[in-house]
């Protein structure tokens, strides 16, 4: 593999041994506060993020999944240092996120989702080189390493056109060349791929995939399971502020996998069949997923024949098709993780 760009010297410790944890939080904690009301001011406060701890190993790609609103941003703020924790701690590098802002800063690189800062009427390059110049690049570098992240997020050849005339799934590749120009080690992903067709997605991933191929050490934020699964090493599921499971994918889908995942077709499901379906013994979650025409029970349960003659008599009236079973998938475990009543 190509070294992508030359290393330069500065206090902060490059090699870290293998002990070290490239990111580390500690029992991290967010609480906002909002006001609202006019006349009566009430004050409500939300707890976003209540203890959350992990580590991510150097040149980890690490996922952080989660529904909306699970405290997936906040985490990633304050790791970036862009919100102070309420409690707790948390390095990158092995630098506090709070008392090293200036360190931690110079090290790390982050891309949000549907991130806006691009200049439209400027070509790709010319933004990678004002970006370049604004991020202190020594000039002698720039060409060279603007080359190699134009190659890293697959849009040599494209540099010359303007960022307006860019799909969006080239734009976040820009956005993640312009991430990397001063060379972070460590790199903040959240929702990168929110909003880009399948063909542009795939080619996103590709650029992750490639980012850890360099040695990055890298933490995702994605609501597509498939994505989470072919590219990440391993994954913390968020909820409510709090992790609820951790692991590579494999153990992750081995949660359910204890038990397999039985798919009715349906036609017209109600919500109280879905209901009497929860009840049956051996079924730990149902769910309906809209297929076209279709409605489609999805149902992870013990692998017990008994199990699935029990769910077919609580749909009696209801019209079924086709009756199937599957291995869970890394979604299976998420959804069974994210809706457990007592998790
Ligand atoms: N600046 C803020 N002021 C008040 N509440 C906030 C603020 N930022 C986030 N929150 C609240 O904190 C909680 C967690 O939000 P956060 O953005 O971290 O979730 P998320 O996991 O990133 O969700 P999504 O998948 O939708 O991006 C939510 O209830 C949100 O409303
Ligand atoms: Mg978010």
């Amino acid at each position: 593999m190509k070294v992508l760009f030359r290393r330069s010297t500065d206090s902060v410790p490059r090699v870290l041994g293998t002990s070290s944890p490239a990111v580390e939080a500690r029992d991290l904690r967010r609480t906002f506060r909002s006001r609202s009301g006019v006349w009566r001011r009430t004050s409500t406060e939300v707890e976003a993020v209540k203890g959350v701890s992990f580590e991510i190993a150097p040149g980890e790609l690490f996922g952080l999944l989660g529904p909306n609103g699970a405290g997936k941003t906040t985490t990633i703020k304050m790791l970036i240092t862009l919100l102070i924790p309420t409690s707790g701690s948390a390095t990158v590098l092995g630098r506090d996120v709070v008392t090293d802002v200036r360190e931690v800063r110079s090290r790390i690189g982050y891309v949000f989702g549907g991130d806006r800062g691009l200049y439209e009427r400027l070509t790709g390059l010319d933004n990678l080189r004002y970006f370049s110049e604004l991020y202190g690049v020594p000039p002698r570098e720039q060409k060279e390493r603007i080359g190699s992240l134009l190659e890293l997020v697959g849009l040599t050849g494209r540099e010359g056109e303007k960022v307006e005339g860019y799909s969006r799934g080239m734009r976040q590749r820009l956005h993640i060349a312009r991430g990397l120009l001063h060379d972070p080690d460590v790199f903040f992903l959240d929702e990168p791929s929110i909003g880009i067709d399948p063909v542009g997605a795939r080619e996103l991933r590709a650029t992750v995939a490639g980012l850890r191929e360099q040695g990055k050490t890298v933490l995702l934020t994605t609501h597509y399971m498939f994505e989470a699964d072919e590219l990440c090493d391993r994954i913390a599921v968020i909820r409510a502020g709090e992790i609820v499971a951790e692991g590579t994918p494999a153990q992750l889908k081995g949660l359910v996998s204890a038990g397999r995942v039985l798919e009715v077709e349906t036609y017209g499901v109600a919500e109280p069949e879905v209901a009497a379906v929860r009840e049956v013994p051996g079924v730990r979650t149902a769910t309906v997923e809209e297929r076209g025409q279709t409605q489609v029970l999805v149902i992870a349960c013990e692998p017990d024949a008994e199990v699935t003659t029990q769910v077919l008599a609580r749909l009696q009236d209801t019209r079924v098709g086709r009756v199937s079973h599957r291995e869970p998938t890394l979604e299976d475990a998420y959804v069974e993780l994210v809706t457990r009543v007592d998790a």
